[in-house]
């Protein structure tokens, strides 16, 4: 059996060890020869490069290192990029500045996320390019966020690239809670769900014998929260979840991704933020510090046994995605693709997040249908703060910037938006004209 090469972009990520043992977990379904990290910040991913030739070092696989694009893609089969463009420092001014301004603080929605995005699509582009020169064949498989953003951007300098595949864990880590709460694997649940990313509902969820469990699930969400184990320790994601259960409970009709909250009630979000603490500061101080010391474990005892390392969600995705394109499995995974009609009563070629067949060809969506108008009239005001962003970002443009935040239910009043742009353009040097 072919033994494939992986890249992993983003070396220094928090999510770069789970997902190096979900793949050295694999080896017999998707083998491995070697797994290359790379990032930009070497004080980051020294050690994880270190843990993670400890846990390689029994299976046989290699592990190299990287801080430079040159040379790094060569050979590689598949490239998974989770990068974060400034790291846990910028995401903490993303999160703040819209904070300071009684605006949604967030790292994907709303302000902070166009902040982040002015960032990451920069870097993204970067990267593909690189991989393009040396590994033109190579599946890229992108987890960096905003990915709606990311996606819309890469889909416009890259339009005939169908190697590039953009996906997001959260339906996934959404799917886990229900099928734990029915006593179930996911795997055996097929969901029908459409939107953009983080921003999307779920319309079906199919039992093996074809049953929508749904509505069942939507009962559940109104009596209690459903949420995966894996995120139960975290009193941050138990919060996100009991929002869940507050706008199933709320609203008639599909159920909805967790960041919706973020758009539907976004003066009450406001109101629980702490405005000089916010998640990028809960992420430094537990998992980042919980990585850096599970790290330290493994290099010290030269084993990860007792480490308390565990696979995580986007790992476990990110493996299952790629097990699919290689061995040509035909499996439905929920993916970011142009819409060239799966919703045909919304805008022709917006990356859409929906189901799709993969295969060794790719990514073969399957047909959404005609969405209502509270869905759509959501999406397309979102989209169009989508694609004015990308304009901002590309072509470094204020008006379109400005048009964008207004256009954010985050945001709305063009005096705010301005605010927080100013705020942006001095405090990150985003430059725009
Ligand atoms: C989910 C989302 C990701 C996001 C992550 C943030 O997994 O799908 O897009 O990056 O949550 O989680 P964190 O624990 O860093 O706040
Ligand atoms: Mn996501």
């Amino acid at each position: 059996m072919k033994k494939y090469n992986i890249v992993i972009c983003g070396g220094g990520s928090t999510y770069t060890l789970p997902m190096v043992k979900t793949l050295l977990d694999n080896t017999e379904k998707f083998p491995i020869s070697n797994i290359t990290l790379f990032d930009t910040d070497e004080s980051k991913q020294q050690k994880i490069y270190q843990a993670a030739q400890v846990m390689a070092a029994p299976i046989g696989v290699d592990i190299a290192q990287s801080y430079q694009l040159a040379e790094t893609f060569s050979g590689a089969d598949f490239v998974f990029m989770q990068i974060r463009s400034g790291g846990l420092e910028m995401r903490e001014l993303d999160e703040k500045i819209p904070l300071a301004h009684d605006c949604v603080g967030q790292e994907t929605c709303g302000a902070g996320g166009f902040a982040y995005g002015m960032r990451s699509v920069v870097d993204v582009v970067d990267i593909v390019k690189a991989v393009r020169g040396q590994a033109p064949e190579a599946w890229i498989i992108n987890y960096s966020n905003p990915a709606a953003i990311v996606a819309e951007a890469t889909n416009r300098v890259f339009p005939n690239d169908r190697k590039i595949i953009n996906l997001c864990d959260m339906p996934i880590a959404i799917l886990d809670g229900f099928a734990e709460a029915l006593g179930t694997e996911r795997q055996k649940l097929t969901p029908r769900y459409f939107g953009l990313n983080h921003f999307g509902w779920f319309t079906h969820l199919y039992d093996e014998q074809g049953n929508d469990l749904l509505p069942g699930i939507k009962q559940r969400l109104t009596e209690g929260n459903m949420m995966p184990e894996e995120l139960k320790e975290d009193s941050d994601w138990v919060k996100t979840f009991e929002q869940l259960s507050k706008m199933a409970t709320d609203l008639k009709g599909h159920i909805p991704n967790t960041y919706l909250q973020y758009y539907l009630y976004p003066e009450y979000i406001v109101s629980k933020s702490d405005k000089n603490y916010t998640r990028a500061n809960a992420v430094m101080d537990n998992r980042l510090q919980a990585v850096q010391d599970q790290c330290d474990f493994i290099i010290e005892n030269n084993t990860i046994e007792g480490s308390g390392l565990e696979r995580g969600v986007h790992g476990t995705y990110i493996v299952e995605l790629a097990t699919a394109l290689a061995m040509n499995e035909k499996k439905e995974f929920i993916m970011i693709v142009p819409n060239t009609g799966i919703i045909p009563n919304f805008s022709y070629g917006a990356m859409v997040e929906v189901p799709c067949v993969v295969s060794k060809n790719g990514a073969e969506p399957i047909h959404v249908g005609e969405i209502d108008t509270f869905y759509k009239g959501l999406m397309e005001s979102q989209y169009a703060y989508e694609k004015l962003t990308v304009d901002a970002i590309l072509n470094r443009d204020y008006d379109a910037a400005l048009k964008a935040l207004t256009l954010n239910r985050t945001v709305v009043n063009v005096d705010t938006a301005k605010s927080i742009l100013d705020a942006f353009n001095t405090q990150m040097q985003f430059n725009l004209k």
